[in-house]
């Protein structure tokens, strides 16, 4: 590594709030590319297993080449208290994606931090100019959708709001260059890009499941073999968790009232039954070992 990127991560303390699939995938990155992250969550039991899982994460990580091998490791602080964010640069939001969650989550880390830190959310559908008027300084507040293992795909989707300052693209370039990250900008929508096109699509192979078309294994080996998807539809809905599915559907519902944006009765009936995907196990798919949970 050299100075200027030992420089570079030494600049940035990092906050992370909500410590589940996501909050523990960014926080690995960060961890593994010499960022200190203080990881916040509701109680002391999804802190612990978050941090397993994040060891886990950054063993599959270093396995797959996928941090700098010269670059000594972040510090990780947990804590179930928003008010432990003050010292932070930037802080990624990462809760679940509901509204009333997130409006109260950016409401807090926004009262915690100082002017001119950066503000990420995380979110796969709320748009950035809706929660923009969440926090006290919308100007500094844009999207980043990282991926789902953040650590292993390269590419983030940046979502500049109409509020978004200059000074705050700068500054989130800045931080996805020391993770090591490539970004593609685009302006604000429900779902972005990437879930505007996503969901619809996962929701619609589970539906053909629910008919009796076709299994989970065919819909996916029909995608995977005929056009050349790495991973299928239901083995990323078993990736992202089911449950974060059907909640950003009903959002992406909400706000263009498009149908295929119905959560189907299958995805609905996982949700009850508790087979939110590799997170617990089962989903379209069952996961016996901790390992094929925690990694892809
Ligand atoms: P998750 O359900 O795995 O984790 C959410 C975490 O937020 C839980 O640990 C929960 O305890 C915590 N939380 C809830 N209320 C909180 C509060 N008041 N304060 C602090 N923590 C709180 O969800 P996941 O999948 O990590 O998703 C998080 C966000 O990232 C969502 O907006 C989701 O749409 C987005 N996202 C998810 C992806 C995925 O593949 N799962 C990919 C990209 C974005």
């Amino acid at each position: 590594m050299t100075d200027q990127q030992e420089q570079q991560a030494e600049g940035h303390r990092l906050g992370v709030v909500g410590a589940g699939v996501m909050g523990t995938n960014i926080s690995a990155l960060a961890l593994g590319h010499g960022v200190d992250v203080t990881l916040v969550d509701v109680d002391e039991e999804i802190l612990t297993s978050a941090r397993r899982t994040i060891r886990h994460k950054l063993k599959h990580a270093q396995l797959m080449g996928a941090l700098p091998a010269d670059r000594p490791r972040g510090t990780l602080t947990t804590t179930t208290s928003t008010a432990d964010l003050a010292g932070s640069t930037t802080v990624i939001e990462a809760v679940v994606e509901i509204d009333e969650v997130k409006r109260k989550v950016l409401g807090e880390i926004s009262a915690a931090v100082a002017p001119g830190t950066l503000l990420i959310s995380n979110t796969s559908c709320i748009p950035v100019d809706e929660m923009a008027g969440w926090v006290a300084r919308g100007d500094e507040l844009v999207g980043v959708h990282f991926m789902n293992p953040s650590y292993l795909i390269k590419m983030v989707e940046v979502i500049r709001g109409t509020a978004t300052s200059e000074a705050t693209m700068a500054a989130v370039r800045a931080l996805l260059d020391t993770l090591g990250r490539e970004a593609l900008v685009i302006n604000d929508a429900p779902g972005f890009v990437i879930n505007r096109l996503l969901h619809p699509l996962i929701n619609r192979a589970a539906m053909l499941v629910q008919e009796g078309v076709a299994t989970a294994e065919t819909v996916d080996g029909l995608l995977e073999g005929c056009l050349g998807h790495s991973t299928g539809p239901l083995r990323t809905a078993d990736l992202i968790g089911i449950d974060n599915l059907v909640d950003s559907l009903r959002v992406l519902h909400e706000r263009t009232g498009d149908p295929e944006c119905d959560p189907c009765e299958l995805m609905l009936q996982k949700v009850r039954d508790g087979h939110h995907g590799r997170k617990t196990g089962r989903g379209f798919y069952n996961y016996h070992s901790a390992t094929e949970r925690h990694t892809r």
